[in-house]
């Protein structure tokens, strides 16, 4: 049991950084990805289904279980199920509930660097007049994929984690009230701003316009026309599910553990359902109007369907190329603001993940706060570094472009 004390400021606190918990990389990188894959209007009637049935009352019973076990001091899942029952194994359970967490973070505070990168990057014209395989290819090499080398160190890439991982340090060790709220205070407002920008741009796109092949609609139209026939297929009804566990970021014991942090009398069924329902917003209206518009604006439907075309990497691959049509002044201002929403999103998830970590610290091992937000830090680049170093016994295929290379720091390799 932990003599720590810690709290929210206030309700709009709480709801912006459980809001910021939910709304991640996942709501643009990954929902687009999945919407296409999974035929557009075929997958949103199980995807909404599954957010009312399933998301909503996870929702609930997650932030209810957080907020008991805050009651008993408790703000990790091993406490909160130790004081939920008697039976002593229970505990062991919560596990899950942390590394869970730390797995997670350790591709994700990657990903999260990438997009720090790209608003430098999208800042100092790096884009500018470069062709589609140019910006391919600088990805490639920012991310260490060097076609006939041995072995892979992008710098660039590494200087950048570090960076992430230690603005994540510095806003941990500042506690949950004067850190994480206040960057979801800020982080939140500035995401959904930059967002609605996107959002609007892509919306108004039209045929021969900049250089668009057809009207940005045509992708709106694609997402949102329902296909009824898609109901009995169970690979879509997987998919949906699987997107809602992950945007929400249910099942993983981090809203718990925000949760424990409520005050004993606050609601938490409205509070609960407003987080998630801002998750939905910023997913479905401003992650839906983005990357699929633009994309079916320049490269048209039969493209953007096609296998293998639209994934969790074309943020970084393809976007930057497309907004090259705005004029060079448009394009750096739609880089910084597309790679800088991906960053808010990013770092008020990645807080998220790491709050539980040092919640478990700092309870049970009685590690102050400071203390536990660097071991976090520490674990996240260690497993990233064990992970490639594992990977690293010879040499891969890329699951993307099908070219052999060594294998060190590329993410590209697994299935994601
Ligand atoms: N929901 C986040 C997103 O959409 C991702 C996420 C998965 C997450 N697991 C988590 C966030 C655990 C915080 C904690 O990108």
């Amino acid at each position: 049991m932990s003599s720590h004390k810690e709290g929210w400021g206030s309700r709009v606190g709480l709801v912006l950084a459980m809001a910021g918990n939910a709304v991640g990389l996942g709501n643009f990188l990954r929902f687009p990805a999945q919407a296409v894959q999974n035929g557009g209007g075929a997958f949103i009637i199980p995807y909404l289904v599954s957010f009312l049935l399933m998301g909503v009352p996870l929702l609930w019973i997650e932030w209810a279980i957080g907020r008991h076990g805050g009651k008993y001091g408790y703000h990790s899942t091993p406490g909160m199920l130790d004081s939920m029952t008697k039976a002593k194994w229970w505990k062991y359970v919560g596990v899950f509930g942390i590394f869970t967490n730390l797995t997670v973070a350790a591709y994700y505070c990657y990903l999260e660097s990438w997009t720090l990168a790209y608003v430098w990057h999208s800042i100092t014209g790096a884009f500018e007049g470069k062709t589609a395989t140019e910006v391919a290819n600088f990805f490639n090499h920012y991310v260490g994929i060097v076609d006939g080398g041995f072995f892979n160190f992008p710098v660039e890439a590494i200087f950048f984690f570090l960076i992430t991982l230690g603005v994540n340090i510095w806003i941990l060790s500042r506690g949950l009230s004067k850190g994480v709220e206040i960057a979801s205070k800020i982080g939140m407002p500035l995401l959904i701003l930059f967002g609605i920008f996107l959002a609007i741009r892509a919306l108004t796109l039209d045929a021969g316009e900049q250089g668009a092949i057809n009207d940005a609609t045509m992708g709106l139209n694609f997402l949102w026309e329902p296909q009824f026939d898609s109901l009995t297929n169970p690979k879509v009804w997987l998919a949906a599910a699987g997107q809602i566990f992950f945007t929400l970021s249910v099942g993983m014991g981090s809203i718990h553990c925000y949760a424990a942090y409520v005050r004993e009398r606050d609601d938490i069924a409205l509070n609960a359902a407003s987080a998630g329902w801002m998750n939905e917003f910023v997913e479905v209206l401003l992650g839906g109007s983005i990357v699929i518009p633009i994309s079916v604006a320049y490269f048209g439907l039969d493209w953007v369907v096609a296998p293998g075309n639209v994934g969790l990497f074309m943020g970084f691959r393809t976007m930057p190329v497309l907004f090259q049509n705005w004029g060079p002044i448009l394009a750096a201002l739609a880089g910084v603001m597309w790679f800088g929403l991906l960053f808010f999103a990013g770092i008020t998830s990645s807080l998220a993940m790491g709050q539980p970590v040092m919640a478990f610290l700092q309870d049970h091992f009685k590690i102050e706060r400071a203390r536990s937000a660097k071991l976090f830090g520490a674990c996240v680049f260690s497993f990233r570094c064990g992970v490639s170093s594992s990977m690293d016994t010879g040499r891969s295929r890329n699951s993307m472009t099908g070219q052999e290379h060594s294998h060190l720091w590329c993410l590209h390799c697994s299935s994601r």
